[in-house]
């Protein structure tokens, strides 16, 4: 189906450091890569209307009346706007295209968090993305309390600190990926997402470095 390109992941619960790190990633490789690299993220994706749509009512505390099925339905449709239109694409051009996030997240959140089983969400999956995975994933290792407490800081009052709920739904996140990691293959990397930034950019980086081979 590709034969060009490469696809990369990045993965791991709330408060890694994903998005923060691959802003500084972005950086470094756009004057190596130029037009040869495509950074997008889930749920939606770059030049994607109908996976953005999507986002915008996964993500909304609007539709808080979602059931946790449709959830994963929604999610997975996303996914398959985002990989047939945005994904293939850009990999049939062959350029490096990094994801902030992508297949491992719905299993953690919604088959583990969410308690929706996680064969139940690898089936679905399977069918949206016709077990198209990328060559590797990143997973930004943090233990749940760390990415809790990131989270937490963000915030700015008491009245909004997470929940119990919330923190034992981080939890199962946490298990769950990492149990696919573990479970996992050559697939995944695994980044010690607990250092400095810096650390965790040097890291992240050096990773990348190989896997595109620069
Ligand atoms: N290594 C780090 N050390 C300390 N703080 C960090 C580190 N990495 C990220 N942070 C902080 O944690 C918060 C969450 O980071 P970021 O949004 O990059 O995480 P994320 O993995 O993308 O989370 P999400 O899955 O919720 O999008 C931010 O406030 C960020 O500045
Ligand atoms: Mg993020």
């Amino acid at each position: 189906m590709r034969e060009k390109g490469i696809f990369i992941s990045f993965e791991g619960p709330d408060g890694a450091g994903k998005t923060s790190v691959l802003r500084v990633i972005l950086d470094r490789l756009k004057p190596i890569l130029k037009d040869r690299l495509l950074i997008t993220r889930e749920p939606g994706g770059v030049n994607n209307r109908v996976a953005e749509n999507i986002r915008n009512i996964v993500l909304s505390s609007d539709y808080d009346e979602i059931d946790s099925r449709t959830e994963v339905l929604l999610f997975a449709a996303a996914r398959r706007q985002h990989l047939v239109q945005t994904i293939i694409p850009a990999l049939k051009e062959g350029k490096v295209v990094i994801s902030d996030r992508y297949v491992d997240s719905s299993i953690a959140y919604q088959g583990g968090g969410r308690q929706i089983g996680v064969q139940k969400v690898s089936d679905i999956n399977f069918f949206a993305t016709e077990g198209i995975l990328p060559d590797k994933t990143i997973y930004f290792k943090v233990r749940s309390e760390v990415g809790i407490e990131r989270i937490n800081s963000t915030r700015t009052n008491e009245i909004n600190r997470l929940d119990n709920a919330a923190i034992e739904f981080h939890k199962r996140v946490n298990e769950t990926y990492l149990s696919l990691v573990e479970a996992g293959n050559q697939r995944f990397e695994i980044v010690n997402a607990e250092e400095s930034i810096e650390k965790v950019v040097e890291e992240t980086w050096q990773i990348i470095k190989k896997i595109i081979g620069s």
